[in-house]
């Protein structure tokens, strides 16, 4: 008879069901196979040497939702690599109220099986960002006109003060999607960067500056600066612009009194992929005592048009993620709801 079981057993996709604390209650074949497993009844030691797919194990638990990787080059037994696409599903009870484990699939890509699929979603994310550039071009274009024609019309416009006003907002709002534009044309193609040698104390300590005279008094901000940091090879303009980005999240995050502390130092002996050699990094923390973040906030907040603020644009993160991507460093975050956020980039010296 053609039980549910039989058919699992037959497929060339590895399948394993495993509780929440990582015990494998089922798997096929072909899952057995991949890993050659035979006595290692818990997925974690199994996975232990991918620890990118174990993040997505535990954002699965974490967060109920699905996680993918692509062309995940899987370490297998004795090291060896095998490309997969691996897709991690929650498995709840209770109309999704109860978390029980996980259900991970791996699919082997030497079998062609996801090839085209893969593709075809490279094609898109391609077209989409051809795309967007481009219509962000083309209204940048026609934008700047009125930006310099409401300059022109409020210097002729003398004394009238009321028409004057209409003018400064025309300049204002178009000024505001061109600012808009020019972030999502960084975000849709990543672009050359201009490096040479920076002073990140520098670059930093003047952003506080000007923010600090900016800012309400009832923020408190705090330099912490390592002064034996080395210069690093980077783009002054868009690390300056990245600083600036958190720092005004920070302030942003600070209803009343509070904290932001601006840290840099140096990590020695980092590694930012397992198996990778140890490397010397600068890192830089922005640190606040502000709103903090739930974890759909934390889930989200690197992708773009996702805001929780009334006049943003929730483009400030992702252009940030894509310029320290850009720099092979890494940017993290912690948050704790209702004590504040922590951001720390890290960068390659
Ligand atoms: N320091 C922070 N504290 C709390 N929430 C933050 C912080 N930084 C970012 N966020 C959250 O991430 C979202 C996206 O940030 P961002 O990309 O800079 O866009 P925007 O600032 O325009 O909203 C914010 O709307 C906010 O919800
Ligand atoms: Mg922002």
């Amino acid at each position: 008879m053609l039980t549910l079981d039989h058919l699992i057993s037959q497929l060339r996709i590895g399948l394993v069901v495993a509780t929440i604390e990582g015990i494998i209650i089922k798997s096929n074949p072909a899952f057995d196979e991949i890993f050659s497993r035979r006595n290692v009844k818990n997925i974690f030691d199994l996975l232990e040497a991918n620890p990118e797919v174990l993040k997505c194990i535990k954002n699965a638990i974490t967060h109920k939702g699905s996680y993918s990787l692509w062309a995940h080059d899987l370490v297998v037994q004795s090291g060896k690599k095998r490309a997969m696409d691996l897709e991690v599903f929650p498995l709840t009870s209770d109309n999704g109220v109860n978390m029980e484990g996980v259900i991970v699939l791996f699919f082997d890509r030497s079998s062609g099986m996801r090839i085209t699929e893969q593709s075809k979603q490279n094609d898109r994310i391609h077209y989409l960002s051809t795309l967007t550039a481009g219509l962000a071009h083309e209204i940048k274009n026609p934008l700047s006109g009125i930006i310099g024609a409401s300059q022109l019309l409020g210097a002729s416009l003398g004394a009238n003060e009321e028409l004057k006003e209409y003018a400064t907002m025309i300049e204002h709002e178009a000024s505001r999607v061109d600012r808009l534009l020019g972030s999502l044309i960084r975000i849709s193609k990543p672009r050359k960067l201009d490096k040479k040698p920076v002073n990140i104390n520098k670059i930093l300590h003047n952003i506080v500056l000007l923010q600090e005279t900016r800012t309400r008094l009832h923020i408190d901000f705090n330099e912490d600066f390592d002064p034996s940091l080395p210069e690093i090879m980077g783009d002054e303009e868009n690390l300056a612009q990245v600083f600036l980005n958190l720092i005004k999240n920070a302030i942003e995050a600070i209803p009343h009194d509070g904290k932001i502390i601006v840290r840099s130092k140096m990590q020695t002996d980092y590694t930012l992929k397992q198996g990778e050699k140890k490397k010397k990094m600068i890192e830089v923390v922005i640190e606040d005592t502000g709103c903090g973040m739930t974890e759909i906030e934390l889930a989200n907040l690197f992708v773009p048009f996702f805001t929780t603020k009334s006049e943003g644009t929730g483009l400030g993160l992702a252009v940030s993620y894509q310029i320290i991507e850009e720099h092979e460093g890494q940017l993290r975050v912690t948050s704790e709801l209702g004590k504040g956020s922590c951001f720390s980039v890290l960068l390659p010296i």
